[in-house]
């Protein structure tokens, strides 16, 4: 058997009753205690290893009880044992891998062993064979296909389209004011979507899209409710009654959308790059896929942006100093030579993302045995890669709960270990919107703040509803809005 690639990663190896110590080599420079349950280095090496089961599980439901309650706490816990545990969640068992190593074992060096979780699969019926949730084949030439959309010197222009909408729309504040800023960037984020994917704003595909992101989001509470049925369509039960009807309106809009494109001259907006897009043989893509590939797009491009806004608004209402610092830099913009990005700025939206990631774990299904560093995960197994968790351990991050925008400096970008900060995935599967996202979030956030100033109205920031994303509770997310020429705090 070829030697385990992990195993370079382990400098020094004993096992006293059971246990190991394992000392990281390259960036890594930290020791870490790994509760593993060693039987011989030769089987560390191999990759045999029974991952260790999480403690604190009941006999009947497993670890059910604690996800149910908080995941992403039970995440956290997950993170503190370390490397890689085995879970059940009721008759279910799982792994949960939090190790930066071994989730890039899974993500980008192992990935063929892997595809997307069931709780994806299950959603096909609103995506379709979209690049979310196609595999195989299908996945590798739509991404082929679609890829060239997101390159970046497109990225310019729809980053001039959100710096434009946002301006547009932040020029409402007149007075200081309560505002749900959650609200404001969920409308705000549909708007420049709809100009990015259609070049124009379509009223009614808003709603519809709305409508649809609601429904997929109760139709997969109601599927972890129930237990995760192989069968959750047939369930009897109103968010499916809803999510069908919500998917039958939305093709409805879209076809006839796309209809009405392809009798019109082509277009420069991410739906006429998709359309005038060929495969190898020359053939484009279909009604449906055009369809599946837009309703993709949607759902997986507009409630991660909004909400990271959302919670990065919250962080520097509850930051006053930070807040300071980036009004001053994007005030001074106009002093930096025109090619220079806004650092602070940029580093406050890694920061956000990196407390409130809004894909906040990634899952994967494995369809043959795989050997992860030193452990065997058997086909048919989840396995889950919590960002929440690994984006807030302090082996990598001091203070990891801290706001502290400053510690994104050249250094740390260097030295940080790959999937130790990964909000947008990694490996084949890593999300194309990424770049698109970075750029969409720094613009609507200088718009902003050349307007505006924010301010918590509670001292503590909400606890996330941990949906399909991280998103504040019930799209709830109040602060004071004031700006620019008003005085912040009446105090
Ligand atoms: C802050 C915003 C965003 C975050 C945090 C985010 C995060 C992610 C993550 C973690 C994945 C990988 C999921 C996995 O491996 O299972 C992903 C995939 C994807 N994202 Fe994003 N995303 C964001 C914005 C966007 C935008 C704006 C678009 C499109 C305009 C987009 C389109 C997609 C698509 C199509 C995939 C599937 C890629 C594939 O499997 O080939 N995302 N995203």
């Amino acid at each position: 058997m070829a030697p385990n690639p992990i195993a370079t990663h382990f400098v020094s190896v004993r096992s006293p009753s059971q246990r190991a110590t394992l000392v990281f080599r390259g960036g890594l420079s930290c020791v870490r205690e790994s509760a593993l349950h060693v039987a011989s280095v030769d089987r560390l090496v191999s990759g045999g290893l029974t991952p260790p089961r999480m403690p604190g599980e009941s006999l009947l439901s497993g670890h059910a009880g604690a996800f149910g309650e908080s995941a992403l706490a039970f995440y956290a816990k997950c993170e503190q044992q370390g490397g890689l545990v085995e879970i059940r969640i009721w008759h279910k068992t799982a792994y949960v891998a939090t190790d930066p190593l071994l989730i890039d074992e899974i993500l980008r060096k192992k990935h063929d062993h892997f595809v997307k979780p069931l709780g994806l699969q299950v959603l096909r019926a609103a995506f379709g064979q979209g690049l979310l949730t196609a595999e195989h084949d299908t996945w590798v030439l739509n991404r082929r296909m679609i890829q060239p959309a997101f390159q970046s010197h497109k990225l310019g222009g729809y980053a001039e389209v959100a710096y434009r909408l946002a301006r547009q729309r932040f020029g409402r504040f007149k007075d200081r004011t309560v505002v749900n800023v959650s609200r404001e960037m969920a409308e705000l984020c549909m708007s420049i979507l709809m100009q990015t994917l259609f070049g124009d704003s379509e009223r009614e595909g808003e709603a519809l899209i709305f409508e649809l992101t609601k429904a997929v989001q109760a139709f997969t509470l109601d599927y972890s409710r129930f237990g995760f049925p192989p069968f959750p369509h047939l369930l009897p039960t109103w968010s499916n009654v809803r999510f069908r009807r919500a998917v039958r309106d939305i093709d409805r809009w879209l076809y006839a959308l796309i209809a009405r494109r392809r009798r019109t001259s082509a277009r420069d907006d991410l739906l006429g790059l998709m359309m005038n897009a060929r495969d190898p043989k020359g053939v484009e893509l279909s009604d449906r896929q055009l369809r599946d590939e837009t309703v993709t797009i949607f759902l997986a491009g507009h409630e991660t942006v909004s909400a990271a806004l959302s919670w990065t608004l919250q962080l520097l209402a509850m930051h006053p100093s930070a807040q300071e610092r980036l009004v001053v830099e994007i005030d001074n913009k106009e002093a930096l030579p025109p090619s220079s990005e806004l650092p602070f700025l940029e580093a406050v939206v890694d920061e956000g993302l990196r407390l409130y990631p809004p894909v906040y774990r990634i899952g994967r299904l494995a369809i043959r045995d795989c050997s992860v560093g030193p452990f065997l995960i058997p086909k048919g197994a989840n396995v889950l890669m919590p960002q929440w968790a690994v984006q807030r351990s302090p082996r990598y991050f001091d203070s990891p709960d801290a706001f502290r925008p400053e510690r994104w400096d050249d250094t740390m970008r260097r030295d940080l270990p790959r999937f130790a900060f990964f909000p947008f995935g990694g490996g084949m599967r890593v999300c194309p919107g990424a770049g698109l996202s970075v750029r969409e979030e720094a613009s609507v956030l200088q718009a902003f703040f050349e307007r505006a100033r924010v301010e918590p109205l509670r001292s503590k920031a909400p606890e996330p509803f941990q949906g399909l994303t991280l998103t504040p509770p019930d799209g709830n997310l109040e602060l004071l809005v004031a700006p620019r020429e008003a005085r912040l705090s009446s105090g």
